[in-house]
């Protein structure tokens, strides 16, 4: 089915497999409409990817999935609860739920890798410093910096791009979150550094466990790692479904896009 999700339905009930549900989607940033009715649904413990030209307005819409911007009108359902309304106490809640990668890891220079890791923490006040040392070291353990010779004291100047990204990875699980959301991890990157991101986002995702929202504009990881591809074009979902379902779609905007990043044949070869 590649036809956008659509019908507004009762979505106020946990669902095994979709997590978030998206329906009717709108944002206004003065005179530029730039959500007008999105309908997107969220597969839990796949990696959804969110594909769009630039400007389309991807970083709005995942900002929205997390409560960081309210919409003017659509209803945004995470695990059956509607999270549009939600006061700020509740928000708070909510947004636990999510851990965020950011595109340059953006890390603190002034902390080092332990207080980089450990940062979204700070306000959990139940947790001791020894419980907090353990998550951190479990990280590290799992995401293969273990091994980095003083790994806890160096300071992100002092690590490689990849080191950064793993330590930038950490950051978001520490809080164990259920969904983790990447904006545009591999834009800028080099074609092996991008390789060596989407191995990172499907590991996470075997190991962790997670629902993975991954926002961008690069055919080639996206149809390396996506089980689940959307994209939005003129303020709207207008195509959804797997790799090879999306392939497939004769949609102007669709093929344009997939033509112009010359992806095809890599995307044939990626599933086999
Ligand atoms: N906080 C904001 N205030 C005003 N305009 C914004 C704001 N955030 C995004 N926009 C505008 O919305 C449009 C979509 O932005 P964005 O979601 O960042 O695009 P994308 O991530 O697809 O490249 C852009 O034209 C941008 O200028
Ligand atoms: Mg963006």
């Amino acid at each position: 089915m590649t036809a956008p999700p659509s019908g507004s339905g009762d979505f106020s009930k946990r669902d095994e497999r979709w997590q978030i549900r998206v329906r009717g989607l709108q944002k206004t940033f003065g005179p530029q409409h730039v959500l007008r009715g999105v309908d997107l649904d969220i597969e839990r413990g796949r990696t959804n990817i969110v594909i769009g030209g630039s400007g389309q307005g991807k970083s709005v819409l995942m900002k929205h999935l997390m409560g960081l911007l309210k919409p003017d009108a659509g209803q945004i359902w995470v695990d059956g609860e509607d999270i549009v309304p939600l006061g700020t106490q509740q928000m708070g809640r909510l947004r636990r739920k999510f851990g965020m990668v950011f595109q340059y890891a953006a890390l603190f220079d002034s902390m080092n890798v332990v207080e980089n890791i450990a940062f979204p923490l700070i306000e959990r006040y139940h947790l001791s410093r020894g419980e907090i040392m353990e998550r951190v070291r479990d990280l590290l353990k799992r995401l293969d910096l273990a091994g980095v010779t003083g790994i806890e004291e160096k300071f992100p100047p002092q690590l490689s791009g990849g080191q950064r990204k793993r330590v930038g990875l950490a950051r978001a699980l520490i809080d164990r979150p259920e969904i983790l959301l990447y904006d545009e991890p591999t834009t800028g990157l080099d074609p092996v550094a991008a390789k060596n991101v989407d191995e990172m986002i499907s590991r996470t995702a075997d190991d962790f466990g997670v629902t993975s929202v991954v926002i961008s504009h690069d055919m080639a990881s996206t149809f390396r790692i996506g089980d689940r591809i959307s994209m939005l074009a003129g303020g709207k979902i207008i195509v959804s479904g797997t790799s090879e379902e999306v392939l497939a779609s004769r949609l102007p905007e669709l093929r344009e896009f997939v033509e112009t990043s010359g992806v095809a044949a890599a995307a044939a070869g990626a599933h086999p």
